[in-house]
């Protein structure tokens, strides 16, 4: 059983999907009950919990052999940098005696050491608690996600405008990609690999 963190969001869906697809036994998390139905629909478990809830979250883990992490992003109207580093707690707490045999943790390009730097030291602290315990672990370092502009449609469909604060004319190697796309490329990273790999360089390293 895989056990997909953030299972409903544009990565976690994703990466369902594909196992699903693969013939392999999933379950969602999610923390809500409308969202559960169509998921069942289409052959997934879905397991009703919180990722604060860290006793109720390591017995859905319980119950699986391998589980993708996602650290959702916090309200933004609250303290994002101490909520999502108590998620990262949380999740981190929650794998311990958990039993999983690996884990894939969706992390991001230019994750570093420091203070409210958006998910940037968020996602740090999330890859060196991995780095600190004992269960094998996949960190997957994506970069912008092109889901970002999904609030975008409408402005662009009335005005022909996509507004960004990125260059007109992006010369970025490491590129973006919808979070669907780095879901897919999660999935067989969760689904095969058995070692201990730590991508520093990006989701570029896990795509052909
Ligand atoms: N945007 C970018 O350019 C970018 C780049 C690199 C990395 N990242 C990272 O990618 C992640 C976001 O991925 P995404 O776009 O797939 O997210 P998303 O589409 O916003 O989905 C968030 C998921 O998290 C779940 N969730 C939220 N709060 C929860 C809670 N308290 N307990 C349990 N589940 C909860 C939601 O489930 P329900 O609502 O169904 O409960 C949903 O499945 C973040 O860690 C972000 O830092 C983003």
């Amino acid at each position: 059983m895989y056990i997909i963190v953030g299972g409903t969001g544009h990565v976690g869906s994703a990466v369902a999907k594909t196992l699903l697809e693969g013939g392999k036994a999933v379950t969602v998390v999610t923390r809500n009950p409308e969202k559960a139905a169509a998921w069942r629909q289409r052959g997934a478990e879905v397991a009703l919990a919180d990722v604060h809830d860290m006793t109720l979250l390591r017995e859905v883990f319980r119950q699986g052999k391998r589980a993708f992490l996602l650290n959702p992003n916090a309200d933004i109207s609250s303290d994002t940098d101490r909520e999502e580093c108590k998620t990262v707690r949380c999740l981190l707490e929650a794998i311990d005696g958990s039993g999983l045999e690996k884990v894939v943790a969706q992390s991001t390009m230019g994750a570093q050491p420091g203070e409210e730097c958006g998910d940037l030291n968020v996602l740090y602290q999330l890859e060196e608690g991995l780095r600190n315990q004992p269960i094998p672990a996949t960190i997957i370092r994506a970069a912008y996600y092109y889901s970002n502009w999904d609030t975008m449609v409408g402005p662009v469909t009335r005005d022909g405008v996509l507004s960004t604060m990125l260059p007109a004319d992006p010369q970025a190697p490491h590129g973006r990609a919808g979070g669907s796309w780095k879901g897919r490329c999660a999935a067989p990273a969760g689904a095969d690999r058995t070692d201990r790999h730590t991508s520093r360089r990006g989701a570029e390293t896990l795509l052909p």
